[in-house]
């Protein structure tokens, strides 16, 4: 048996279009490591695991773009990923792609579900 739960993670005014949030949600026990980055109306939800090494992204909290904003930079190796599909386009793990996490925003706050077996 299984059940939805819903993780609010903040509201939308907060997250600046090009930017991006860390965020650590718990759940069944375990904690899982997020970011989520807003690319103008969308916003997108990725696992804080690089694919080369499973390495955190961020250096420095929230601290997940390039100087430009127009790719997440892995901290460790300088990779570089599509804010809209996690696609690495450049670095050691290029052609592998960060793993995306369903996210919408309801009544202006972003927010993450994810199913919890019971
Ligand atoms: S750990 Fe991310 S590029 Fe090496």
């Amino acid at each position: 048996m299984s059940r939805e739960t819903c993780f609010r993670l903040c509201p939308l005014t907060s997250l600046p279009d090009r930017s991006a949030r860390g965020f650590s949600i718990h759940r069944q026990g375990t904690e899982l490591d997020l970011l989520v980055v807003r690319e103008g109306p969308r916003i997108h939800a990725y696992v804080n695991s690089c694919p080369h090494t499973g390495a955190t992204l961020d250096w420095v909290p929230h601290q997940f773009l390039d100087a430009e904003g127009k790719h997440i930079q892995c901290a460790t190796h300088g990779a570089l990923f599509r804010l809209r599909d996690g696609y690495c386009v450049f670095g050691p793990c290029a052609g592998q792609s960060l793993t995306p996490v369903p996210v919408e925003v309801v009544d202006e706050d972003v927010v993450i579900r994810t199913v919890v077996k019971r």
